[in-house]
């Protein structure tokens, strides 16, 4: 990138070859979604072709709007089928357990528990000050629908031992306000199931709606069954599971923009339904949040499935977990090093044992080396970790990836632990998010390293700050710019109670986010 001004509006429109070239140096400053070494935000079956065919599946529907089924029946066509795929796949559909199951595209995971818990909250009306109830260790997403839908948010511990919530801990956490129980299958942060059998039971009994969240891994998961892996009762074949979620721009591999939300039954779903009549307008029907959708999406993921098959998905599972399995042995391999949890689907995520390997100097080691990995803060009783979300593209680069992580191991105990100013420790320990003013967050950040507005960054939301690109490019026009190595950034916020840390990257966001001109 060159700091040349591109506005987006120039006074004379630029040709479109032009056009594309700047495009691909923009995301040439991005991190590979290539190549098996991004552990976090892209998952890549690496399937020849498979690129060029969801462009063009993209291409052919983008400008069609799924707002009126009726006048573009493609979408209709092929969201049911995704429906359909996606229902049979997780126990339900003619034949089964749930033969009446229903479901509708969102535009991820995100969307679909909104919408879940929306469900739940408006099937209850009777319920004036409804709560919605998860372990802690349940997507974030959870509670960004309960602060949108002022539902109150109750939660229960998870063991640091097995990562899962005890079911008694939720049975006795269910109130007489509760609309809706939920859980994971598999959690993101950790990739374990939750005891999801015993809570569904438990919620039926007390007649509460209960949603398994398996966007992130509920696609993989009846593969890895089929494979011989030791994968729980988790979906609608269970009868107190009444709505379940998976995301189809996951492990289905499809282009962002498309999750299911599936419901036991049409009138469970109903409450999900938006519709307004009172204006002169055209009287709005919404399934889902946005109005105006884009068939885009919904094309491509629907070429995907079409085309990766069920053997194909069976294949990528293979792969997978044959990645899995190599990765947590290069772990098992160092010392200082420990799994958090055993592996059970497609995470592998592991923390130090030893006070001399700084977890966050290690992200940051193996970043140098190449390979993107997603810290996790300290979290109660739960230590800091670091994730890696496994995906097909991964198996062929795990060989490489133990020496590479025995040298980030060596290179981070030669660095020692992060030692940050005095000042900004003792700011991190008195500060109240309230007492955070605009003069204050400069400090930190200029403190922290982040570079003043003009060349652009990277922060992941997902997690622990991510690392800027490792060659120190410039990311672009806007934004500040993220120090090569996050270590003291992470540890600043490691120290930081969530309320606290939530507020920092609020403001480390914000700047990144100013309009260039
Ligand atoms: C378990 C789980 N639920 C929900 C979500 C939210 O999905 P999205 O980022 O598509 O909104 C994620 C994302 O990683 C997830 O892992």
């Amino acid at each position: 990138m060159t700091d040349e001004k591109r506005p987006a509006l120039p006074a004379e429109g630029v040709p479109a070859d032009r056009v594309l070239a700047e495009l691909r140096a923009l995301r040439g400053a991005d991190r590979a979604t290539h190549g098996g070494r991004l552990f976090a935000y892209v998952y890549d079956p690496a399937v020849p072709g498979l690129d060029e065919l969801t462009a063009a599946a993209h291409a052919a529907s983008a400008h069609v709007n799924g707002l009126d089924p009726t006048a573009f029946p493609s979408l209709l066509t092929m969201e049911n089928a995704l429906v359909g795929a996606a229902a049979r796949l997780l126990g339900g559909g003619p034949g089964t357990a749930a033969p009446e199951v229903v479901g509708n595209l969102t535009s991820g995971g995100t969307e679909s528990l909104i919408l879940a818990v929306k469900a739940a909250r408006d099937g209850n009306p009777q319920i004036t000050e409804p709560r919605l109830l998860v372990p802690v260790s349940a997507h974030a997403a959870f509670a960004k629908a309960a602060h949108y839908l002022r539902v109150a948010l109750d939660t229960v511990p998870v063991s640091p031992r097995t990562l899962r919530p005890d079911p008694a801990d939720v049975a006795a956490a269910i109130r007489p306000e509760t609309v809706l129980v939920a859980c994971s299958a598999p959690s993101y942060a950790h990739g374990v199931i939750d005891p999801v059998e015993q809570i569904a039971a438990l919620a039926a009994e007390r007649g509460v709606r209960c949603h398994v969240d398996a966007c992130f891994g509920g696609w993989t998961l009846p593969y890895l069954r089929r494979l011989g892996a030791p994968v729980p009762p988790f979906d609608l074949s269970l009868p107190g599971v009444t709505s379940i979620s998976v995301d189809l721009h996951k492990y289905a591999y499809a282009p962002k923009g498309v999750s299911v939300l599936l419901h036991r039954d049409a009138t469970l779903r109903a409450p999900q339904y938006f519709a307004f009549a009172d204006w002169p307008g055209y009287t709005m029907i919404n399934p889902v949040i946005a109005s105006t959708r884009s068939g885009g999406p919904i094309a491509a993921a629907y070429a995907t499935l079409r085309h990766l098959g069920d053997a194909g998905y069976l294949s990528l599972a293979r792969q997978t977990r044959q990645a899995v399995a190599g990765l947590a042995e290069a772990v098992r391999r160092v010392d200082g090093l420990r799994l958090l949890a055993e592996p059970e689907s497609t995470v592998v995520c592991f923390t130090s044992t030893d006070p001399t390997l700084d977890l966050f100097t290690l992200v940051d080691e193996l970043t140098v080396r190449g390979w993107h990995t997603q810290p996790q803060f300290r979290y109660g009783d739960l230590p800091a970790s670091v994730h890696l979300t496994v995906t097909a593209s991964v198996a062929p680069t795990v060989p490489a990836f133990g020496p590479d992580l025995t040298a980030a191991v060596a290179a981070t105990r030669a660095a020692g632990p992060v030692r940050l100013p005095a000042e900004l420790l003792t700011l991190t320990g008195t500060l109240t998010p309230d007492a955070l003013t605009p003069d204050l967050v400069a400090t930190l950040v200029t403190g922290l390293g982040f570079g003043g507005p003009g060349a652009g960054g990277a922060v992941g939301s997902a997690g622990g700050v991510g690392p800027g690109d490792p060659d120190g490019g410039d990311r672009g026009a806007g934004g500040a710019v993220v120090p090569e190595r996050m270590a003291a950034v992470n540890t600043l916020l490691d120290a930081a109670p969530p309320a606290l840390r939530e507020r920092l990257l609020v403001e480390f966001v914000s700047l990144l986010q100013r309009p260039t001109y």
